[in-house]
Parts: structure tokens; C-alpha cells; sequence
């Protein structure tokens, strides 16, 4: 029989039993400083992508953005930790003081049960978003592809049932998205939306906006170098994918570095979903996003 993952309801999203833990140590005891940054995502809508971006932008006079970069070493999500998958997932709580300012975190819950010190503070949170169609294609992917061999793999139809139900880790996904969105609308300076297809289409304008959000514009001298054009290729799928850490290497206890770097395109839906399938995610799109001004890229 295929596999059913083991999801439960916890406040208002759906997560595994191994995350519960550690969340609940998160959220209890994050104090977040005012220069803090929030990484946030929903599983496979551009974490990996958004941590690299992020790291090398604000720690560009660190780290030259020639050779020896950190980035060129390790995958982004050693450099930004994840506070459930990384630093709340011991027994033991970590101790957070010692890193460099502006200290980066990534994240998967929804806003909602994020901290309070998190919300109310002056850190700042930046959420990615990727259209759930090609969302929902890596999720599949990915989900089957980790811990190989110990779990039969889902089928496409069963995976896609429960996503348009809103079964997912981290989800429902609208509720996901329009809880970011919904706070990026009030609290602009607070928490800054992007999109994946938007960075594909034109990623060095995104990237200096994102700068500009965290707090480190691009200078005219570093954009007359070339160094917005440098981060967005030390970061692009394309070169990630190849490097020998990325290859090889295990920066998070359940699966291997290789499989976050699949595809990166926008548009890969088209090769799975059949048309009633499409039909079905776009009704399910329209009913619970319609009217909240929150819309997708399809295809490139
Ligand atoms: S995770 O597990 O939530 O951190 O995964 P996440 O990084 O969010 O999602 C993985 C998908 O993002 C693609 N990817 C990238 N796209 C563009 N640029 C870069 N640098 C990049 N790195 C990873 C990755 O290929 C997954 O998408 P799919 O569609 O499966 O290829």
C-alpha cells in the first residue's frame, strides 16, 4: 500500500510528530533582538534560495564576494539555521548570543504561532512564496525521495488530494501564504513578500530590494562592480547545484543536500498534473485566495 504520512494538527497547521518538540521549544523561548532576520517559508517555495540570497547580502563586507565564500563551502541552510529543524531540535536550548548581528534564522510555521518576541519586536521577516502547483511538484518529489528505502513512495494522485485538502507540513498552503501576505499588506517595514517567479524573471532587482529592506543597500560603487550580478550567481540553482557540498553533503538530519536542488523552474506542473487535476488546484486557488489581491506566475 502507498504511504500515508503521519500529519497532526498542531494550533492551526499541519506538522509531523518528530517536529512538535522542538516547535513548541521555539516558541517558547526565541527572544528575538531587533536586528534579527526571519527567513519564512512553506516547504519547497524557495528557502534554500532566499538563505543564500539573504546571507550573502548581509554579510557581503564579511565575506568578499570572490573566492572563499562561505556559500562556496557550505549549503545555505548551515549558514542560516532553521530554529526547528536545527537550533530547537536538541535537548538542550541553544545559545543564540554568540552570533554575528544581524543574526539570520530560517522557519517554517505560519505567522500566527510564530514568538511573540518575533512579532513584536523590530525584526524583521522576509517570506517567499512560490505557486502552489510547481509548489506542490517538489513537495512530491521531495517527500519521496527522503529517508529512501524506509517509506513506500506516495502516489502523485494521493499527494495532490491531500494538498488540495490542505494536508501538507506547514499548511493548509493558503493559510500559509495569506497569513505573510496578509501582515506584509499592515506592516510593510515588518515583514517584506517576494515570489519565486518573480526572482526567476529578474532576480538582481528583487535582490536589491531585499537588500534595501534588510538594511543594506547596494552602494552605486558595489552595483558599478558587478556585486548585485555576483550574488545572484553565487546563488543561482545552477551554480549551487554543482558545488561538491551541495553534491554531497548533509546539512539536515532527514535528508541529503543533493535533493534540495531538483529542477528550480518555474512552470515543471505542466509534466505532472493532468488537465481535471488543474482544473481542480485552480478551483481550489480562486476559493481561498480570490479577493486576498495574492496571485501566481504559471509558466515562465
Ligand atoms: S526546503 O526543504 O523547504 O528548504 O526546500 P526549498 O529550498 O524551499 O525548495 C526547494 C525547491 O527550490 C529549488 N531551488 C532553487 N531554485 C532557484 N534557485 C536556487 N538557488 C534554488 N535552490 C533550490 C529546488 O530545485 C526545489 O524546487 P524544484 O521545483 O523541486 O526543483
Amino acid at each position: 500500500g502507498w504511504r500515508t504520512p503521519h500529519l497532526y494538527k498542531y494550533q492551526e497547521f499541519w506538522c509531523q510528530a518528530i517536529e512538535i518538540q522542538s516547535i513548541v521549544s521555539f516558541q517558547r523561548h526565541f527572544q528575538a533582538s531587533d536586528n534579527d532576520v526571519v527567513l519564512a517559508t512553506i516547504p519547497k517555495s524557495g528557502t534554500t534560495w532566499l538563505k543564500a540570497l539573504a546571507f550573502a547580502i548581509v554579510n557581503r563586507k564579511r565575506f568578499a564576494l570572490e573566492n572563499n565564500h562561505p556559500l562556496l563551502t557550505s549549503n545555505p541552510h548551515d549558514l542560516v539555521p532553521f530554529f526547528e529543524y536545527k537550533l530547537y531540535a536538541n535537548r538542550q536550548l541553544p545559545d543564540l548570543s554568540n552570533l554575528p548581528h544581524p543574526r539570520l534564522f530560517g522557519t517554517h510555521l505560519p505567522f500566527p504561532s510564530l514568538p511573540t518576541s518575533i512579532k513584536k519586536s523590530g525584526c524583521r521577516v522576509v517570506y517567499i512564496c512560490r505557486n502552489p502547483f510547481d509548489t506542490f511538484i517538489s513537495s512530491w518529489h521531495f517527500l519521496n525521495k527522503v529517508n529512501p528505502g524506509s517509506k513506500a513512495p506516495m502516489s502523485l494522485d494521493e499527494a495532490f488530494e491531500m494538498y488540495c485538502k490542505g494536508v501538507i507540513g506547514f499548511g493548509p498552503f493558503w493559510d500559509h501564504m495569506l497569513g505573510y501576505w496578509k501582515e506584509s499588506i499592515e506592516r510593510p517595514h515588518k515583514v517584506l513578500f517576494l515570489k519565486y517567479e518573480d526572482l526567476k524573471e529578474d532576480v538582481t532587482f528583487h535582490l536589491k530590494k531585499l537588500a534595501e529592506f534588510l538594511g543594506f543597500p547596494f552602494s552605486l560603487e558595489e552595483e558599478r562592480a558587478g556585486d548585485v550580478e555576483k550574488i545572484a550567481k553565487l546563488c543561482s540553482f545552477e551554480n549551487m547545484k554543482e558545488l561538491e557540498v551541495n553534491k554531497a553533503g548533509k546539512s539536515i538530519k532527514y535528508f541529503e543536500n543533493k535533493t534540495l536542488f531538483r529542477k528550480g523552474v518555474v512552470g515543471d506542473w505542466v509534466n505532472y498534473l493532468t488537465p481535471r487535476m488543474v482544473e481542480q488546484l485552480t478551483k481550489v486557488v480562486e476559493e481561498k485566495l480570490g479577493g486576498s489581491g495574492l496571485s501566481f506566475k504559471l509558466f515562465t
